[in-house]
């Protein structure tokens, strides 16, 4: 099979180091408060991760960590943009309630219209947006973290359709981890993760979409960041490697144990801005 071939696109990223990073309370089944994590290997591997996107051109703005919020390297979480427009975020656990306002201040700097949320909703770790998908989709998830009636609030506020998507499995209780964006229009994603319905609603949308199974899923392979060309996966994720390579695009593995213990990797440690 023959593909063109695919562009990168320059992106500009928004991290926050794991400086505080522990695993201090279970809010989703990847979390075992039993086994410590190593913080200076967590922040040895992050820094790894925020070099990898740098030495390929794109641009990383870095968010203070706090103490007291231990959750807040998965930076995905804490709002969603799109065209200039940031959709913030409000967290369902009270433990992670206060990343919403660091967010919303980094927004403050710069020329962003920022909409506060009613609903609960969690980011881009629930929200991805394909730009060159039916003039601009966002797909949206649910089931466990946000609110479907986010979903509707994020349409009216972001001006563009937003499809609802229902997961299933508490492994996979965030979009992020069950589905991401290859490039401007392409997705790959874990249908098992999904209710029937939405698989057939996925199905219809993306008959190009490059199907992960359980294997990809249970190592995060989902979560991965891809500038269009670039796939920046976990190193646990070598078949999701080669099914990308087999798509046309160049996967790029990084290192990211410790944020496997919070129930996170690659996705949730990068939020994309879109100025
Ligand atoms: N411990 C965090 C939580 O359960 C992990 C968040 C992972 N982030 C993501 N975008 N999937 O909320």
């Amino acid at each position: 099979m023959s593909y063109t071939e695919r562009l990168p696109r320059i992106r500009t990223y928004l991290m926050c180091p794991p400086e505080h990073f522990r695993v201090e309370y279970a809010i989703n089944p990847w979390m075992d408060t039993t086994v410590p994590v190593d913080p200076a290997l967590a922040l040895k591997q992050w820094q790894l991760l925020r070099d990898t996107l740098t030495d390929l051109g794109h641009t990383v703005h870095l968010l203070d960590a706090r103490p007291g919020l231990p959750d807040m390297v998965y930076a995905a979480n804490g709002a969603f943009s799109v065209d200039g427009t940031v959709y913030g975020a409000r967290f369902k656990h009270p433990q992670r309630a206060d990343e919403a306002a660091a967010h919303q201040l980094f927004y403050a700097g710069g020329p962003w219209t920022f909409a506060d949320p009613v609903h609960v909703n969690e980011g881009e770790g629930d929200f991805a947006y394909l730009p060159a998908a039916y003039g601009g989709l966002i797909l949206a998830g649910h089931g466990f973290r946000t609110d479907p009636a986010a979903h509707a609030e994020a349409q009216e506020i972001l001006g563009r359709p937003v499809i609802s998507l229902k997961l299933v499995d508490p492994a996979y209780y965030h979009l992020d981890t069950a589905l991401a964006a290859l490039d401007d229009r392409n997705i790959t994603y874990y249908p098992e993760a999904f209710s029937a319905s939405s698989q057939r609603v996925l199905r219809q949308l993306f008959p190009d979409a490059v199907i992960a199974d359980r294997t990809d899923a249970e190592a995060f392979a989902l979560n991965l960041v891809s500038d269009g060309r670039h796939v920046i996966l976990n190193t646990d994720s070598t078949a999701m490697g080669e099914k990308v390579r087999a798509a046309g695009y160049l996967p790029v593995h990084v290192e990211l144990s410790e944020l496997k213990r919070g129930g996170g990797s690659v996705k949730c440690a990068v939020a994309e801005l879109r100025p």
